[in-house]
């Protein structure tokens, strides 16, 4: 992090909306420019004493664009230290490739699919004992772990694509209990709505292409440690090592889209309740998924340990099931039948097409991510739809 650019505001009381809108206040020191320069160079100087005190050697991955950006995410998530990547997938994987091999570690079973695709799969290969159990059940996790050789337990919550709720509190209980960290695919929830770090966890993971950016523009990753432990050093070795960076532009764009983070994510869960709660009991619809609505499994634990709404992401069950909820999708004409989640405009996709074999998502299900359009628009065009593929 370079100084010369840190704010002497007293960012550390700010609000999320004013540490987001602001950009933390800071201000570039050499052009007193508000929004910053984009730093290109591959390559830094050395010292008259052959010493690097810019503490900048090679932009794999020490890159000035980086730290408005990882500075903002960090004081969001109230952490130690926050790194970019160059996708939410590199950003994960290294999470698991900064363990050893030997190590084994539990993860939810319902997650981001490529996620757990790549775990029981180049994880395994490289070395690691992958186990999956269903983290909202917290007697199957605590069967699960192995003191002494469980090292990380992955957990997502809000969980793709049926929006299940794990208990974070619990889950580091039962981790650290056992000599294990734990790491949080926060995506959904953004820090808006959930701070993992300050519920007990140690690392927290965000697909930055998704709700921190907020524009469907660019795909980028990024962690944020609860402490600038061991652990921590060998995650910023396996970025600089394996080189999943991200570009200057990239990094300068996520620090913009990072700015109406507030914004975006409070209107987005505001339309995602107006939906839920129009679409519960419709007659077209088997169910609405969405930890908002109370009667949904894990609303309560919902309501304990997110703040301000429960996300922008919901699916319903269509009733006539796979072919039915397909039509559906080829009917809207505002959604965009597009995979993905958390840009400004609203997307529907039949998440089993995506997933494929093994998938939890059942064949029914319909994953939206709700935008900030008008949710009357969103209402009227979901309405249409269902009624034009006549389901
Ligand atoms: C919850 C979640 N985690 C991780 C990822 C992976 O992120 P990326 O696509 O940026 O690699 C995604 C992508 O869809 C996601 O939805």
């Amino acid at each position: 992090m370079n100084d010369d650019t840190a704010p002497t505001s007293p960012a550390g009381d700010w609000a999320p909306a004013t540490l987001a809108a602001s950009g933390l206040g800071w201000v570039d020191a050499a052009t007193r420019a508000i929004s910053p320069p984009m730093h290109l160079s591959s390559t830094y100087e050395r010292d008259v004493d052959n010493g690097y005190s810019s503490g900048r050697v090679y932009g794999r991955a020490d890159n000035p664009s980086y730290d408005q950006p990882e500075a903002l995410l960090c004081a969001l998530e109230r952490g130690a230290g926050a790194a970019l990547f160059a996708s939410g997938m590199a950003a994960a994987t290294a999470v698991f490739m900064a363990l050893r091999p030997g190590d084994h570690v539990v993860a939810s079973k319902v997650m981001y699919w490529s996620l757990r695709n790549w775990l029981m799969t180049a994880a395994k290969d490289w070395g690691l004992e992958v186990e999956l159990v269903d983290t909202t059940d917290l007697d199957a996790l605590r069967a699960a772990m192995r003191p002494g050789r469980t090292r990380l337990v992955w957990i997502e919550t809000p969980a793709n694509p049926v929006w299940s709720i794990t208990d974070i509190s619990a889950c580091a209980e039962i981790a650290h209990a056992a000599g294990a960290r734990l790491a949080v695919d926060s995506t959904v929830a953004t820090p808006i709505l959930t701070q993992p770090l300050t519920l007990g966890a140690d690392i927290v993971m965000h697909s930055a292409t998704k709700y921190l950016n907020g524009h469907s523009d660019l795909i980028a990753g990024a962690l944020v440690t609860r402490e600038l432990d061991e652990a921590w050093t060998r995650i910023l070795g396996v970025r600089a090592q394996h080189g999943g960076i991200l570009g200057s532009f990239e990094a300068w764009l996520l620090l913009r889209g990072m700015r109406t983070l507030d914004v975006r994510v409070r209107a987005a869960c505001r339309n995602a309740e107006a939906l839920a709660c129009h679409f519960e009991g419709h007659p077209l619809i088997e169910a609405v998924l969405y930890p908002g609505l109370k009667g949904f499994i894990g609303h309560d634990l919902a309501a304990r340990q997110m703040s301000g709404g429960f996300g922008g992401m919901m699916s319903i069950r269509v009733r006539g099931g796979e072919a039915a909820a397909i039509a559906v999708a080829a009917k809207v004409r505002l959604w965009k039948r597009a995979t993905s989640l958390g840009g400004t405009e609203s997307l529907i996709e039949h998440r089993a097409s995506v997933e494929g074999p093994g998938t939890p998502a059942p064949p029914d299900l319909l994953r939206l991510s709700v935008g900030i359009e008008d949710p009357g628009d969103l209402i009227d065009d979901l309405e249409q739809a269902l009624a034009a593929a006549g389901a």
